[in-house]
């Protein structure tokens, strides 16, 4: 089987290497010598992190795409503009394709994966979603008896990395960012992880996995971590929280959640104790309740473990689904953001008088919230407090009224800070 890999650079190289030294398990696993015949490159004279040697290197991907010889197409570059042209001629020539492009599949996936079917090809992308964790195959084919009713995850290991060293040694958030952009953790464009679009286009995959509807991306709703201080992170501790970046798909009364936000969860849950860029998906059936998928989300022998495993599907014709993993695509309607249900954190800045706390749960009240706990410290040279109340649970939209009339009361310093609240188990 002759292979052509658009981009070796980080998950490229990692496929390679892995290919060399894992070739003899390979090759017992498929019964297949697999050869990465042609390589596309943005620059021939590049350092890689791979041996280069037995391959054909081109700085026009479209030789690959179109080399009659080539079996499979490796698209490694990224994007959703150059990369989807790639990837569109590569099918049109009736190549099979396999990606690790998330933004690629979340915002093109419905067209791409029609267009392999017309062709009679794969379209795969195991890769894409919390890189070496084999979570869609595990959604695909090891939890095919059950109704998914939960899918919540960890899958953006820069936000992971950033809160983990927020809570953990205290640093601040540009700092953290910087270092896990030093590292290669970060997107091209760090605004990608830090404000949730790279968490967004995972759990759009996942959903449309998970519940066999089509790719949906702008239905999830998308908050970052960038507005998160270090008051949160302490009063979360100090609530016995921990502060995770979750993407959550789940099915209520018959409507899809799609929604990725900062979320407190319950210290003791194994989801808070998922650290740094490591990534985890917690996913419940109904038949095999709860289950969790722990591993790196990133890097570059990690993913290629995974675009690997998808080449060895196509080897060995094991690949279960036709498009979007189910044979047969659902519609469900989409749940309202403000009619989601949930428990919520809110941080407030209040001038330290008496009748504060007492007008607040006041307000609180009148929108039918109750408060669970209650704390309030640091108080400033400018005798200000900061207050952190837990809600009971309440719909979104009646948590948001509230907000904004707590905002006029004349004791309030700054914008209201609130994050979901939620117990897994
Ligand atoms: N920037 C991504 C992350 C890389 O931090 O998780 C893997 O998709």
């Amino acid at each position: 089987m002759n292979i052509g890999i658009l981009g070796l650079g980080t998950v490229g190289g990692g496929v390679v290497n892995v290919l060399n030294n894992n070739k003899d398990e390979i090759f017992a696993r498929t019964g297949e010598k697999i050869n990465i015949t042609h390589g596309a490159v943005k620059s021939i004279s590049e350092p890689r992190i791979c041996a280069d040697g037995d391959i054909n290197i081109t700085e026009d991907a479209f030789e690959i795409v179109n080399n009659t010889d080539i079996d499979v197409v490796l698209e490694l570059i990224g994007g959703t503009t150059f990369a989807k042209d790639l990837v569109v001629a590569a099918i049109n020539n009736g190549k099979h394709v396999i990606t690790a492009n998330k933004a690629l599949i979340a915002t093109h996936g419905n067209e791409l994966l029609t267009l392999a079917k017309q062709k009679n090809v794969h379209l795969l992308f195991e890769a894409a979603v919390a890189g070496g964790i084999p979570i869609l195959k595990s959604l695909e084919q090891g939890l095919s008896a059950n109704k998914i009713e939960l899918v919540a995850g960890i899958i953006n290991g820069t936000g992971n990395f950033i809160l983990t060293e927020m809570r953990d040694k205290g640093r601040d958030f540009a700092d953290v960012l910087k270092e896990a952009q030093a590292l290669g953790y970060a997107e091209a464009d760090p605004t990608f992880d830090v404000e949730g679009i790279d968490a967004a286009h995972k759990l759009a995959i996942l959903a449309s996995i998970a519940y066999g509807c089509e790719l949906q991306m702008n239905r999830v709703s998308t908050e970052g971590i960038s507005e998160i201080s270090g008051e949160d992170v302490s009063f979360a501790t100090e609530l016995n929280y921990s502060i995770k970046h979750l993407g959550i798909a789940k099915k209520v009364n018959g409507e899809l959640q799609m929604r990725v936000h900062p979320t407190l969860i319950p210290k003791t849950q194994l989801l808070a104790n998922v650290n740094g860029v490591m990534n985890a998906v917690l996913v419940k059936g109904n038949a095999v309740g709860p289950t969790l998928y722990y591993g790196a989300g990133a890097g570059a022998e990690a993913t290629a473990s995974a675009v690997i495993a998808d080449l060895v599907d196509i080897i060995k014709g094991t690949i279960s689904h036709d498009v979007f993993g189910w044979k047969k695509l659902v519609e469900i309607p989409s749940c309202n953001p403000s009619d989601v249900e949930s428990v919520f954190y809110l941080r407030l800045l209040a001038t330290d008088k008496p009748g504060v706390l007492a007008d607040i749960t006041a307000t609180l009240a009148k929108h039918n919230i109750s408060v669970e706990s209650v704390i309030q410290k640091q108080i400033d040279q400018q005798n200000n407090a900061h207050i952190a109340i837990i809600t009971n649970r309440v719909k979104t939209a009646n948590l948001h009224a509230a907000t904004v009339e707590i905002q006029t009361h004349e004791f309030i310093q700054e914008t209201v800070k609130i994050i979901h609240v939620e117990n897994l188990d």
